[in-house]
């Protein structure tokens, strides 16, 4: 492998974390971004925001000189002969993503350019845009400067987002030339020498591969969830439907936690992107089941609204504890949360809301100052009349229901991502709800189960074959690490 000079345009979720990265496999990068106080903490060895494993790595290299940060695209334009692009594609008011960013950066980095050179996007764009900016990389590149455009899709997942960056599962390498393959192959040497697959196509199909995976995720995990919708209408549980559907290796079990849905900066703003993309290309009916997914994703929302105003009567002047506020767990990441959404509806309603989230408090406060955070679960849950868990943090898996009860004003739990071992809570004489599942029968089971063979409780009991995964997690559902999975790609 040679040692390469490159860039890394936007220090992101993803920049940051791909800029660390490249470092971490032997090159020499210069990261930029138009925020100076982002480029400010990352160039002092501080991340902005919450991915474990990143603050050691930007750290080292860091401190090893191998990773440098600048505001000035200028200075990247001298320094590196392969940029890698990675500022937001957000979802604009029509649901299209807007591609405005890298169209900025394109604009100013290309005619300063002066020896040949590649441009990766790294970004998550409607397909075409690579070929659109071929285009207009050819008419702004100084005369004689070979520009050459790759895409490589990102597929991180954010709380995971290094161990992806350098053991990824797949690498999509989207060329038009023998060179630009080359020189993505001998970046990531590492990896594809551990093994890691290439694919390598043409610029539409690796763009379409982020987007089309991320569809299928979103497809799945409300597919789930409107099987809940049924669950809830037959007395029929959602978990254990997951459990039964996912040893049947066609469909697998991963992602098939049915809950309070997706949200993130990708899912939501990249099925929305897609259908906006497929009408532009008069092939709006290929995609159209998509609209349905996000309505369902949506539903679960208000479902979890609803849940909670059944348990309490009215909103008017009830306190609820809220735990969980990223849109996943081992992220601070609260854009398009469910859970931070959820929390903000119900003080809209009337609530005293207070939010603990190990990570996303800030994060969450910024978006909704007028929110009460606490910093622990035991003092927002402190006199609640009612405690959601919104978000599935491993420390609320560990919360000890009997501590918890000994704070509260009522001992009512709605755990919407159906996450938590809800016996144990039951045991402690908390009422219990969960979205597609009916509790109240686990408990007359259990009821059952204690006249008939003396157990007392559900999960103390010879269940039969299929219940016991009510209360453990499947071991699809753990990832490499031990972790549990997360909700989100
Ligand atoms: N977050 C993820 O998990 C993830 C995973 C895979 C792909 N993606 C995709 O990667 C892209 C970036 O996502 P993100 O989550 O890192 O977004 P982000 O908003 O966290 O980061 C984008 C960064 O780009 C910077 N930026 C914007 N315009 C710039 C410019 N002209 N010059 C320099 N910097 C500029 C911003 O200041 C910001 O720091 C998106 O297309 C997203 O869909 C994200």
């Amino acid at each position: 492998m040679s040692l390469h000079r490159i860039s890394v345009i936007g220090t992101g979720y993803l920049g940051a974390t791909h800029a660390a990265g490249m470092a971490e496999l032997g090159h020499e990068v210069i990261g930029v971004d138009s925020d100076p106080a982002r480029i400010g903490a990352l160039a002092e060895g501080r991340v902005p925001f919450h991915e474990p494993g990143l603050p050691e790595l930007l750290a080292k290299h860091v401190a090893s000189g191998r990773l440098q940060f600048t505001t000035s695209l200028k200075e990247a334009a001298e320094r590196a002969d392969t940029h890698f692009i990675c500022v937001g594609t957000p979802q604009g008011p029509d649901g299209a993503a807007d591609v405005s960013h890298i169209h900025a950066v394109i604009d100013q980095l290309v005619p300063m350019l002066t020896t040949p050179t590649l441009i990766v996007g790294k970004s998550t764009v409607p397909v075409g845009t690579a070929q659109a900016l071929m285009e207009r990389i050819a008419r702004i590149a100084k005369p004689g400067v070979e520009v050459d455009l790759a895409w490589n899709p990102e597929f991180l997942r954010e709380g995971y987002a290094v161990k992806d960056t350098l053991h990824p599962n797949r690498l999509v390498i989207g060329a038009t030339t023998p060179d630009a393959e080359w020189t993505l192959r001998d970046l990531y040497q590492g990896p594809i020498a551990e093994g890691v697959p290439v694919v390598v196509t043409d610029l539409p199909t690796s763009e379409l591969v982020k987007v089309a995976a991320n569809a299928f995720l979103a497809t799945k995990i409300s597919f789930i969830n409107s099987m809940a919708e049924l669950c809830e209408a037959t007395g029929a549980d959602v978990t254990l439907l997951a459990d039964a559907l996912g040893h049947d290796e066609r469909i697998g079990r991963r992602f098939l936690n049915s809950g309070l849905g997706f949200g993130g900066g990708c899912l939501p703003k990249d099925i929305r992107a897609l259908v906006a993309r497929a009408d532009e290309l008069g092939r709006p009916e290929s995609v159209r089941f998509l609209r349905d997914m996000d309505e369902i994703n949506q539903r679960r929302r208000d479902r979890i609204v609803e849940m909670a105003a059944a348990s309490v009567g009215s909103f008017r002047g009830v306190k609820i504890a809220v735990l969980g506020a990223s849109f996943k767990p081992d992220s601070d990441d609260v854009r398009d949360s469910p859970a931070l959404d959820v929390a903000i509806r119900l003080q809209e309603a009337g609530a005293f809301v207070t939010i603990y989230d190990p990570a996303a408090n800030l994060t969450a406060r910024a978006i909704a100052p007028t929110l009460r955070f606490a910093a622990n679960a035991l003092t927002a849950c402190r006199k609640a009349d009612l405690v959601l868990h919104l978000t599935e943090w491993a420390e609320f898996g560990e919360l000890d229901p009997a501590a918890v009860g000994d704070v509260v004003r009522r001992k009512v739990l709605i755990d919407a991502r159906n996450a938590l071992d809800v016996h144990r809570w039951q045991d402690a004489d908390w009422v219990v709800h969960a979205p597609g599942r009916s509790l109240d029968a686990l408990d007359k089971h259990a009821e059952r189960v204690s006249r008939d063979g003396g157990h007392r409780h559900v999960h103390d009991a010879k269940m039969p074959e299929g219940c016991e995964a009510t209360t453990r997690r499947s071991p699809q559902e753990i990832s490499d690490d031990g972790r549990a999975q997360p909700t989100e790609a």
